[in-house]
Protein backbone atom coordinates (compact mmCIF):
# COMPACT_ATOMS: atom_id res chain seq x y z
CA UNK A 1 0.00 0.00 0.00
CA UNK A 2 0.98 3.88 -0.13
CA UNK A 3 2.97 4.96 2.55
CA UNK A 4 2.11 8.52 4.80
CA UNK A 5 4.73 9.57 6.65
CA UNK A 6 3.69 11.48 10.00
CA UNK A 7 6.12 13.21 12.46
CA UNK A 8 5.30 13.59 15.92
CA UNK A 9 8.19 16.00 17.25
CA UNK A 10 7.73 15.75 21.12
CA UNK A 11 9.85 13.93 23.94
CA UNK A 12 6.75 14.88 26.69
CA UNK A 13 6.84 11.67 27.78
CA UNK A 14 10.40 10.92 28.14
CA UNK A 15 13.01 11.92 31.01
CA UNK A 16 15.05 13.19 28.70
CA UNK A 17 14.88 15.67 26.04
CA UNK A 18 15.55 15.33 22.42
CA UNK A 19 13.43 12.99 20.74
CA UNK A 20 11.64 15.67 19.54
CA UNK A 21 14.00 15.87 16.97
CA UNK A 22 13.35 12.24 15.49
CA UNK A 23 11.27 13.20 12.78
CA UNK A 24 13.55 15.61 11.15
CA UNK A 25 16.41 12.99 12.08
CA UNK A 26 14.58 10.60 10.42
CA UNK A 27 14.20 12.41 7.08
CA UNK A 28 17.60 13.98 6.86
CA UNK A 29 18.27 9.90 6.92
CA UNK A 30 16.99 9.63 3.99
CA UNK A 31 13.93 7.89 5.08
CA UNK A 32 11.36 8.81 2.27
CA UNK A 33 13.86 8.12 -0.44
CA UNK A 34 14.42 5.00 0.86
CA UNK A 35 10.70 4.23 0.64
CA UNK A 36 10.29 5.73 -2.94
CA UNK A 37 13.46 3.50 -3.79
CA UNK A 38 11.51 0.82 -3.31
CA UNK A 39 8.57 1.60 -6.14
CA UNK A 40 6.69 2.84 -2.99
CA UNK A 41 3.79 5.63 -3.06
CA UNK A 42 5.37 7.96 -0.36
CA UNK A 43 3.78 11.20 0.74
CA UNK A 44 5.49 13.07 3.58
CA UNK A 45 2.66 14.80 5.71
CA UNK A 46 4.76 16.71 7.82
CA UNK A 47 4.47 17.21 11.40
CA UNK A 48 2.01 17.42 13.67
CA UNK A 49 1.28 20.58 16.41
CA UNK A 50 1.40 19.47 19.89
CA UNK A 51 1.50 21.44 23.40
CA UNK A 52 5.65 22.33 23.97
CA UNK A 53 7.47 19.83 26.73
CA UNK A 54 7.06 21.81 29.86
CA UNK A 55 9.74 20.15 31.30
CA UNK A 56 8.18 19.85 34.68
CA UNK A 57 8.40 16.74 38.09
CA UNK A 58 5.51 14.45 37.53
CA UNK A 59 2.44 15.17 39.05
CA UNK A 60 0.43 11.98 40.93
CA UNK A 61 2.80 9.71 38.77
CA UNK A 62 2.26 10.86 35.87
CA UNK A 63 5.24 13.52 33.97
CA UNK A 64 2.71 15.75 31.68
CA UNK A 65 -0.02 13.67 31.52
CA UNK A 66 -2.28 16.93 29.91
CA UNK A 67 0.44 17.00 27.03
CA UNK A 68 0.59 13.69 26.48
CA UNK A 69 -2.55 13.22 26.05
CA UNK A 70 -2.88 16.53 23.35
CA UNK A 71 0.25 14.76 21.91
CA UNK A 72 -1.70 11.44 21.61
CA UNK A 73 -4.98 12.64 20.40
CA UNK A 74 -3.33 14.21 17.44
CA UNK A 75 -0.86 11.15 16.63
CA UNK A 76 -4.55 9.00 16.78
CA UNK A 77 -6.71 11.33 14.79
CA UNK A 78 -3.65 11.52 12.00
CA UNK A 79 -3.00 7.52 11.66
CA UNK A 80 -6.98 6.57 11.72
CA UNK A 81 -6.96 9.02 8.77
CA UNK A 82 -4.33 7.08 6.83
CA UNK A 83 -5.82 4.21 7.58
CA UNK A 84 -9.27 5.09 6.50
CA UNK A 85 -7.46 6.06 3.13
CA UNK A 86 -6.16 2.75 2.89
CA UNK A 87 -2.86 4.21 3.23
CA UNK A 88 0.00 2.77 5.87
CA UNK A 89 1.04 4.89 8.36
CA UNK A 90 4.65 5.35 9.81
CA UNK A 91 4.85 7.41 13.01
CA UNK A 92 7.96 9.09 12.99
CA UNK A 93 8.42 9.93 17.04
CA UNK A 94 8.55 11.45 19.33
CA UNK A 95 8.83 9.14 22.61
CA UNK A 96 7.18 5.82 22.97
CA UNK A 97 3.59 7.58 24.47
CA UNK A 98 3.01 7.87 20.96
CA UNK A 99 2.44 4.55 20.63
CA UNK A 100 -0.77 4.49 22.60
CA UNK A 101 -1.78 7.03 20.03
CA UNK A 102 -0.97 4.88 16.99
CA UNK A 103 -2.29 1.53 18.52
CA UNK A 104 -5.57 2.76 19.40
CA UNK A 105 -6.09 4.13 16.03
CA UNK A 106 -5.17 0.46 14.38
CA UNK A 107 -7.41 -1.05 17.17
CA UNK A 108 -10.19 0.94 15.87
CA UNK A 109 -9.64 0.51 12.60
CA UNK A 110 -9.32 -3.01 13.17
CA UNK A 111 -12.69 -3.40 14.99
CA UNK A 112 -14.12 -1.80 12.45
CA UNK A 113 -12.91 -3.61 9.31
CA UNK A 114 -13.43 -6.62 11.17
CA UNK A 115 -9.34 -7.59 10.48
CA UNK A 116 -7.08 -9.37 13.22
CA UNK A 117 -4.88 -7.47 15.20
CA UNK A 118 -1.39 -8.38 15.89
CA UNK A 119 1.26 -6.12 17.55
CA UNK A 120 4.88 -6.42 17.80
CA UNK A 121 6.53 -4.47 20.15
CA UNK A 122 10.03 -3.77 19.82
CA UNK A 123 11.88 -2.68 22.58
CA UNK A 124 14.39 -3.27 25.72
CA UNK A 125 11.36 -2.35 28.15
CA UNK A 126 7.79 -3.75 28.32
CA UNK A 127 6.32 -0.37 28.97
CA UNK A 128 3.87 -1.59 31.41
CA UNK A 129 4.30 0.68 34.28
CA UNK A 130 1.35 2.23 35.99
CA UNK A 131 1.42 5.51 38.35
CA UNK A 132 1.62 3.37 40.95
CA UNK A 133 4.69 1.36 40.14
CA UNK A 134 6.29 3.48 37.94
CA UNK A 135 9.92 4.31 38.81
CA UNK A 136 10.12 7.79 36.80
CA UNK A 137 6.52 9.26 35.88
CA UNK A 138 7.75 9.09 32.91
CA UNK A 139 4.63 7.72 30.10
CA UNK A 140 6.40 6.28 27.47
CA UNK A 141 7.49 3.47 30.30
CA UNK A 142 3.33 3.06 30.57
CA UNK A 143 1.75 3.01 26.72
CA UNK A 144 1.35 -0.93 26.78
CA UNK A 145 -0.45 -0.83 29.98
CA UNK A 146 -2.35 2.24 29.16
CA UNK A 147 -3.63 0.18 25.96
CA UNK A 148 -4.66 -2.48 27.80
CA UNK A 149 -6.96 -0.49 30.20
CA UNK A 150 -4.62 0.48 32.63
CA UNK A 151 -4.00 4.14 33.52
CA UNK A 152 -5.54 7.11 33.32
CA UNK A 153 -9.06 7.52 31.23
CA UNK A 154 -7.76 10.20 29.43
CA UNK A 155 -5.53 7.58 27.88
CA UNK A 156 -7.16 4.14 28.41
CA UNK A 157 -10.34 5.58 26.92
CA UNK A 158 -8.81 7.55 23.96
CA UNK A 159 -10.36 6.10 21.20
CA UNK A 160 -13.83 5.56 23.28
CA UNK A 161 -13.79 2.23 24.73
CA UNK A 162 -11.51 0.62 27.06
CA UNK A 163 -9.45 -1.69 26.68
CA UNK A 164 -8.16 -0.67 23.47
CA UNK A 165 -6.42 -3.66 22.75
CA UNK A 166 -6.12 -7.27 24.65
CA UNK A 167 -3.03 -8.54 25.44
CA UNK A 168 -2.98 -11.39 23.85
CA UNK A 169 -3.03 -9.02 20.49
CA UNK A 170 0.60 -8.29 21.65
CA UNK A 171 3.82 -9.70 21.27
CA UNK A 172 7.04 -8.39 22.77
CA UNK A 173 10.56 -8.73 21.45
CA UNK A 174 13.92 -7.64 22.59
CA UNK A 175 13.23 -6.98 26.68
CA UNK A 176 15.78 -6.53 28.79
CA UNK A 177 14.76 -4.00 30.96
CA UNK A 178 11.52 -4.80 33.49
CA UNK A 179 11.01 -2.53 36.59
CA UNK A 180 10.38 -4.54 39.66
CA UNK A 181 6.50 -3.36 39.89
CA UNK A 182 5.72 -4.05 36.41
CA UNK A 183 6.95 -7.59 36.22
CA UNK A 184 4.09 -8.40 38.51
CA UNK A 185 1.80 -6.36 35.96
CA UNK A 186 3.29 -8.54 33.25
CA UNK A 187 3.01 -11.59 34.97
CA UNK A 188 -0.64 -11.21 35.77
CA UNK A 189 -1.46 -9.86 32.44
CA UNK A 190 -0.37 -12.62 31.04
CA UNK A 191 1.97 -10.19 28.13
CA UNK A 192 3.50 -12.50 25.88
CA UNK A 193 7.73 -11.60 26.45
CA UNK A 194 9.86 -12.52 24.14
CA UNK A 195 13.18 -11.05 26.42
CA UNK A 196 16.30 -11.68 25.82
CA UNK A 197 17.24 -14.91 27.53
CA UNK A 198 14.67 -16.41 25.52
CA UNK A 199 15.95 -15.06 22.34
CA UNK A 200 19.62 -16.47 23.35
CA UNK A 201 18.34 -19.71 23.83
CA UNK A 202 16.15 -20.11 21.27
CA UNK A 203 17.32 -17.99 18.19
CA UNK A 204 15.54 -14.82 16.64
CA UNK A 205 14.33 -17.15 13.87
CA UNK A 206 12.16 -19.54 15.85
CA UNK A 207 10.93 -16.07 18.19
CA UNK A 208 9.98 -14.27 14.79
CA UNK A 209 7.94 -17.60 14.03
CA UNK A 210 6.56 -17.77 17.33
CA UNK A 211 5.76 -14.08 17.12
CA UNK A 212 4.23 -13.96 13.19
CA UNK A 213 2.33 -17.74 14.83
CA UNK A 214 -1.46 -17.30 13.42
CA UNK A 215 -0.66 -13.61 11.37
CA UNK A 216 -3.07 -14.45 8.25
CA UNK A 217 -4.15 -12.83 5.33
CA UNK A 218 -6.99 -11.09 7.48
CA UNK A 219 -3.93 -9.70 9.85
CA UNK A 220 -3.14 -6.23 10.37
CA UNK A 221 0.28 -6.43 11.75
CA UNK A 222 1.22 -3.24 13.57
CA UNK A 223 5.26 -2.56 14.23
CA UNK A 224 6.09 -0.41 17.07
CA UNK A 225 9.97 -0.16 16.77
CA UNK A 226 11.86 1.45 19.72
CA UNK A 227 15.13 1.99 18.47
CA UNK A 228 16.59 1.14 21.90
CA UNK A 229 15.42 -1.80 21.23
CA UNK A 230 18.71 -2.84 19.30
CA UNK A 231 22.23 -2.93 21.37
CA UNK A 232 23.45 0.64 22.29
CA UNK A 233 26.87 -0.31 20.21
CA UNK A 234 25.33 -0.32 17.26
CA UNK A 235 22.39 2.69 18.19
CA UNK A 236 23.47 4.73 20.96
CA UNK A 237 21.11 7.07 19.53
CA UNK A 238 18.51 6.99 22.17
CA UNK A 239 17.77 8.02 25.70
CA UNK A 240 17.23 4.78 27.73
CA UNK A 241 19.95 2.34 26.40
CA UNK A 242 19.99 -0.98 27.83
CA UNK A 243 22.90 -3.28 27.07
CA UNK A 244 22.79 -7.04 25.64
CA UNK A 245 20.09 -6.15 22.90
CA UNK A 246 19.64 -7.72 19.14
CA UNK A 247 22.79 -6.97 17.50
CA UNK A 248 22.77 -5.86 14.15
CA UNK A 249 21.84 -9.31 11.84
CA UNK A 250 19.25 -10.34 14.53
CA UNK A 251 17.84 -6.97 13.80
CA UNK A 252 17.98 -7.13 9.86
CA UNK A 253 16.05 -11.07 10.49
CA UNK A 254 13.05 -9.52 12.56
CA UNK A 255 12.63 -7.21 9.86
CA UNK A 256 13.08 -9.22 6.77
CA UNK A 257 10.69 -11.89 8.48
CA UNK A 258 8.10 -9.05 8.85
CA UNK A 259 8.23 -8.20 5.45
CA UNK A 260 8.13 -11.59 4.18
CA UNK A 261 4.35 -12.39 6.14
CA UNK A 262 3.32 -9.31 4.14
CA UNK A 263 0.84 -8.11 6.69
CA UNK A 264 2.31 -4.71 8.29
CA UNK A 265 -0.25 -2.41 8.23
CA UNK A 266 1.40 0.72 10.26
CA UNK A 267 4.82 1.03 11.75
CA UNK A 268 6.04 3.48 14.72
CA UNK A 269 9.51 4.36 14.96
CA UNK A 270 10.55 6.08 18.26
CA UNK A 271 12.35 6.90 21.02
CA UNK A 272 15.27 7.89 18.30
CA UNK A 273 17.34 10.87 20.19
CA UNK A 274 19.83 12.41 17.74
CA UNK A 275 20.87 15.20 20.51
CA UNK A 276 22.85 12.13 21.59
CA UNK A 277 24.06 10.56 18.86
CA UNK A 278 26.96 10.36 16.84
CA UNK A 279 26.52 11.51 13.33
CA UNK A 280 22.77 10.46 12.95
CA UNK A 281 23.90 6.66 12.47
CA UNK A 282 21.35 5.69 14.93
CA UNK A 283 18.41 7.18 12.12
CA UNK A 284 20.69 5.73 9.50
CA UNK A 285 20.63 2.63 10.80
CA UNK A 286 16.54 2.83 11.64
CA UNK A 287 16.42 3.40 7.68
CA UNK A 288 18.46 0.50 6.69
CA UNK A 289 16.36 -1.17 8.83
CA UNK A 290 13.09 -0.17 7.59
CA UNK A 291 14.25 -0.78 4.21
CA UNK A 292 14.25 -4.62 5.03
CA UNK A 293 11.23 -4.14 6.79
CA UNK A 294 9.90 -3.05 3.03
CA UNK A 295 11.19 -6.11 1.87
CA UNK A 296 14.42 -4.86 0.64
CA UNK A 297 16.73 -8.41 0.59
CA UNK A 298 20.29 -9.70 -0.93
CA UNK A 299 18.33 -11.76 -3.40
CA UNK A 300 15.41 -12.17 -5.70
CA UNK A 301 13.20 -13.94 -2.93
CA UNK A 302 10.06 -15.33 -4.36
N1 LIG B 1 10.85 1.34 32.61
C1 LIG B 1 11.40 2.68 32.65
C2 LIG B 1 10.34 3.67 33.10
O1 LIG B 1 9.19 3.33 33.13
C3 LIG B 1 11.94 3.06 31.28
C4 LIG B 1 10.90 3.13 30.21
C5 LIG B 1 11.54 3.42 28.88
N2 LIG B 1 10.56 3.42 27.84
C6 LIG B 1 10.83 3.74 26.59
N3 LIG B 1 9.82 3.75 25.76
N4 LIG B 1 12.03 4.04 26.22
O2 LIG B 1 10.66 4.81 33.41
MN1 LIG C 1 -6.69 -1.33 6.31
MN1 LIG D 1 9.39 1.75 24.43
MN1 LIG E 1 12.45 1.23 25.22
Amino acid sequence: PPVSLIGAPTDVGAGHRGARLGPEALRIAGIGEALIRRGIDVVDRGNLDGPRNPWQKPVDGYRHLPEVVAWNRAVMDAVAAELRAGRLPILLGGDHCLGLGSITAVARHCRDTGKQLRVLWLDAHADFNTSQVTPSGNVHGMPVACLCGMGPEALTRLGGEAPALRPDEIRQIGIRSVDEGEKRLVQKYGLDVYDMRYIDEIGMKRVMEEALEGVDGNTHLHVSFDVDFLDPSIAPGVGTTVPGGPNYREAQLVMEMIADSGRMGSLDIVELNPIIDKRNRTARLAVDLVESLFGKSTLMRD
